[in-house]
């Protein structure tokens, strides 16, 4: 019998990754026969399109846990219920407990805005522009316990050319983005 893929997709801001897989999605291009939507954030825009793509969307609160494993324990609760079997992180601004990870082990993608390990952490655009790197570029890879440190699955590489502005780049970023996340969730669920 054939397993079914249920998508979690994390998210807690803008959701432009979230739109483009879930665009992917409804295409019929991944194989997703589940797809919801996690937040930690109540009033992220990414809810707002997952409204629009009709993909049911599931707010956890943090504040109503006294700490991360807390929280990850209904998250691992609600990925359960919903019978979830990979999860993309986009955007996702918590980090994960190693009891989480674990319990996912090799189930767990992130993108990533630089050509890791160059340039982990929050800023990542600004932070390889600034330092002046002729080439930058997007990463996807699993999860591990580490933040931004785990198996690599694919990189696109941007150049930076002269003359070329912050926001520009971040144009460029994000394109690269929408284009790699799904054809790499596509090359992983689809065997
Ligand atoms: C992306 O740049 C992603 O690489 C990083 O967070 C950003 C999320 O953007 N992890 P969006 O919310 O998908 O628009």
């Amino acid at each position: 019998m054939k397993i079914k893929t249920n998508l979690a997709i994390l998210a807690s801001g803008n959701g432009s990754n979230f739109e483009a897989i879930t665009k992917a999605i409804k295409k019929g291009s991944l194989g997703v026969s589940h797809c919801i939507l996690i937040t930690d954030k109540k009033n992220s825009f990414v809810r707002k399109r997952a409204k629009k793509y009709q993909i049911k969307d599931i707010f956890i609160d943090p504040k109503k846990f006294k700490n991360r494993r807390g929280f990850d324990k209904k998250l691992i609760q609600t990925l359960n219920e919903e019978k979830i079997n990979i999860i993309a992180l986009a955007g996702y601004m918590r980090i994960l407990s190693p009891f989480f990870v674990k319990h996912f082990k090799n189930k767990i993608l992130n993108i990533h805005p630089s050509l890791l390990p160059s340039f982990a952490g929050n800023n990542a655009i600004a932070d390889a522009y600034n330092y002046g790197v002729k080439v930058t570029g997007v990463t996807i890879h699993f999860v591990s316990q580490k933040v931004d440190q785990g198996p690599i699955i694919a990189q696109t590489a941007i150049p930076i050319e002269d003359n070329m502005q912050l926001n520009e780049l971040e144009e460029k970023i994000h394109k690269a983005e929408h284009l790699l996340y799904p054809k790499v969730l596509k090359m992983f669920l689809i065997k």
